[in-house]
């Protein structure tokens, strides 16, 4: 049985794309099956992992609506172990047909289906839009747990309550197994003191939510150029700088969810 999590944050630009592919390459790089959803129109997801509209001519979308399986849509990554379902801008119309749909269990449209090819994987990641729209609801509602990466600047913690308030929601109604797996706070900065009162206002609020390396430290992602620029060679920072700051964080994430 595979491991569902989302990665979330109505935020913009908190880096949860960046989570979801270096966490899915990390985990895959250690003999994990993983497969990674991009559930956002944006397809950053697809792009970052070196995939372009003509690769492929199906995408999550013709899932979410019922006409194509899963197994049809999923492509394989250059990296072993690693699959992924391509998002499209298309996606959005599922949006429109959510809000005008009156269909029973429109908020589970994912999760059943990815139940397919849930015993295929060890791992799947869901990478979702900076919204707490429909999209949003079905990658949760899919979900066992959920990854919530902090950008460790002002406003970090606006909308927080928000979404911790909608993922209580739906613990109470479509999906009472969800938990939130862990705060990753991202682009740390140490020179920056705002970072370090993020850091501080996290470990205060969410101690127990933090995750741990191995020297029992918090797993912070640092603010990395190597991160940034691997999305545009189409390869996670973990393969494009293998010794980089950024990539230990993200193998030591993948080394913490293992150890669970
Ligand atoms: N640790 C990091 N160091 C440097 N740059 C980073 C880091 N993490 C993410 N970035 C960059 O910050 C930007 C936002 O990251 P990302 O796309 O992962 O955020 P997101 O939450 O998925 O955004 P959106 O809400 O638009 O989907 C990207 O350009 C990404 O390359
Ligand atoms: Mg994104």
């Amino acid at each position: 049985m595979s491991e569902i999590i989302t990665i979330a944050n109505q935020k913009g630009g908190v880096g949860k794309t960046t989570t979801t592919v270096n966490l899915g390459a990390s985990l895959a790089k250690k003999g994990k099956k993983v497969l990674i959803i991009d559930a956002d129109p944006q397809t950053n997801a697809t792009t970052s992992l070196g995939f372009n509209r003509n690769d492929y001519e199906y995408n999550i979308y013709h899932v979410l609506i019922g006409i194509k399986k899963i197994s049809d849509v999923i492509l394989k990554s250059k990296i072993k172990n690693l699959d992924m379902v391509p998002a499209n801008i298309g996606l959005v119309g599922v949006e429109k047909e959510f809000y005008n749909s009156r269909k029973k269990n429109r908020e589970l449209l994912l999760k059943k289906g990815l139940e397919p090819v849930k015993d295929k994987y060890d791992y799947i990641l869901i990478d979702s839009p900076p919204a707490l729209g429909p999209i949003t609801i079905n990658a949760l509602g899919a979900a066992d747990s959920v990854i919530i990466p902090i950008q460790c600047e002002f406003f970090a913690l606006e909308g927080l309550a928000q979404l911790l308030n909608t993922i209580n929601l739906l613990k109470k109604s479509i999906n009472p197994k969800l938990t939130i797996k862990g705060f990753l706070p991202t682009m740390y900065s140490g020179q920056n003191n705002l970072s370090k009162q993020v850091l501080e206002d996290l470990s205060h609020h969410f101690k127990d939510k933090l995750f741990m390396d191995k020297k029992n430290d918090f797993i912070i992602v640092p603010r990395n150029i190597k991160v940034a620029e691997s999305p545009s060679f189409g390869q996670p920072v973990t393969e494009y700088a293998k010794k980089s700051k950024g990539a230990i964080a993200y193998t030591d994430l993948a080394k913490s969810i293992l150890k669970g």
